[in-house]
């Protein structure tokens, strides 16, 4: 399961790595089986937490890799493990996972944002990843995650916070920065179909449209953080559901 050196070497070089396929048809309807469960509980029965978007519809579900028997063996499977534990280069912890619902028509727009440019007031060095599971086919219509290439190569760049464009306070890079930081040319629209895998760096500048399909557009996501990179006191720590409070390594 594990890449060769040219797998590697794309993935520095880029920032990024899709990788086709990756999850079986058993493992994809497995998760999709699963994703009815994420979305319906409630947060105090299922120990799983829940954003919403204006309209009310589950923007992201996070947790679900401690409390989901399904998402708990994705964490693990070596198809996704052993990279990560090779780009890291060392033992990893869940940082957060989350399930990214973009229901459909409804589903908002994620701004362009580096992840590291925020989890840095989590107290962390930018030892972290993230390793992201297509659940339903992802098309520009739909809202598919947009990189840019190359861009954690310019490490982190100042984040600010919104608050109006979507129910969630979202930190992203100011829209005058981004001119000087993105060319059309280098976004690259990540289409995929289920079980097709994208491993990427916390630096690269990423981001997503509004779905305006029919088709919803679910992704999960779980960021592995190096064991060595446990967050450092800070004066708002935020809560477990988003920075873990706990450190298991995952095996
Ligand atoms: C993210 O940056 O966490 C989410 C992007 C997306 O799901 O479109
Ligand atoms: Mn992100």
């Amino acid at each position: 399961m594990k890449w060769n050196d040219s797998g590697i070497a794309e993935f520095r070089e880029n920032g990024y790595r899709l990788i086709r396929g990756l999850l079986d048809e058993t493992e994809v309807e497995g998760l999709r089986a699963g994703v009815p469960d994420l979305l319906q509980g409630k947060d105090e029965e299922d120990g799983m937490h829940r954003e919403r978007e204006k309209g009310g519809a589950v923007r992201q579900v996070f947790l679900g890799h401690r409390h989901h028997p399904t998402y708990k063996a994705l964490i693990r499977n070596p198809k996704i493990l052993e990279p990560v534990q090779q780009l890291i280069n060392n033992d990893t912890y869940i940082f957060h996972s989350k399930l990214n619902v973009k229901e459909a028509f409804e589903g908002t727009v994620w701004l362009w944002h580096q992840d590291y440019g925020y989890w840095m007031w989590d107290g962390i060095g930018p030892n972290l990843m993230s390793a992201m599971v297509i659940i339903d086919k992802a098309t520009p219509n739909n809202g598919c995650v947009m990189v840019v290439a190359g861009s954690h190569k310019r490490g982190r760049i100042e984040h600010e916070a919104d608050t109006v464009t979507t129910s969630y306070k979202q930190w992203c890079i100011p829209p005058d920065d981004l001119k000087a930081v993105i060319r059309e040319e280098d976004i690259i629209h990540i289409t995929g179909e289920p079980g097709d895998v994208l491993f990427f760096d916390c630096n690269l500048i990423h981001g997503s449209g509004h779905n305006m399909s029919p088709l919803p557009r679910n992704t999960f996501i779980a960021v592995y953080n190096n064991i060595d990179n446990k967050p450092k006191p800070v004066e708002n720590p935020r809560p477990d559901w988003v920075v873990a409070h706990r450190f298991d390594v995952v095996k």
